[in-house]
């Protein structure tokens, strides 16, 4: 399968894929790789490992809209069967969706703490479990399918970054497992339920 991979920061995500995708047992390839902001550790991984990069800042563009189409264009030409939105700290657009397949992983358990501060929420709201979620994309703001979720423990003493980085570790692990699985066995989506190879993950 061939996957696009879009970033805005440390690309930790991405590089868990990129090594996973470095065994062909693996079943999937990262075609290229894009961003929203130049300059950033994510992009520079995806150069070390020869895979091809794009960057489309949403300021070089008149209208929003432009970014969308821009973006649309760019990843069209990479023929993906999945997009991965890791770390994308940008919404795409209803028109990118429709064409692509796009999975995003979101640093708390879904439906619970949405948006940019997944973590933070979680820890200001006081729950003792926390975690991670891969979804497929639906337009809302981390509310598509769930396609895999792992749990992690608040612990006493907890900040932002040390659960975010906890969260983190078990993140990648989660990506790497579903998507060699969405690449290998394929999926369909009926209703909330995402079902692969006739099991439902
Ligand atoms: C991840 O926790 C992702 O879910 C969140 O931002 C983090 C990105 O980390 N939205 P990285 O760039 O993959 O290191």
């Amino acid at each position: 399968a061939r996957l696009v991979v879009l970033v805005s920061g440390s690309g930790t995500n991405l590089q868990a894929l990129l090594d996973a995708c470095a065994e062909e047992s693996y079943g999937a390839t990262v075609v290229a790789v894009g961003s929203d902001r130049e300059g950033i550790e994510g992009l520079a991984r995806a150069e070390r490992a020869g895979v091809p990069t794009f960057t489309r800042r949403v300021a070089d563009f008149e209208t929003r809209d432009g970014w969308d189409r821009a973006l649309t264009t760019v990843v069209e030409r990479f023929e993906p069967d999945l997009v991965v939105l890791a770390g994308f700290m940008k919404l795409v657009s209803e028109d990118f969706l429709a064409k692509f397949p796009t999975v995003n992983t979101h640093p708390a358990l879904c439906p619970s703490f949405p948006g940019m501060h997944g973590p933070r929420d979680a820890l200001e709201h006081g729950v003792k479990v926390t975690g991670a979620t891969l979804f497929f994309v639906d337009g809302g703001v981390d509310t598509g399918p769930i396609i895999a979720q792992r749990a992690v423990e608040v612990l006493d003493g907890d900040d932002v970054e040390s659960l975010h980085e906890r969260i983190k570790g078990v993140e990648r692990a989660m990506l790497v497992d579903a998507v060699g699985r969405l690449a290998r066995d394929g999926w369909t989506v009926e209703g909330r339920h995402v079902r692969l190879g006739g099991a439902q993950l």
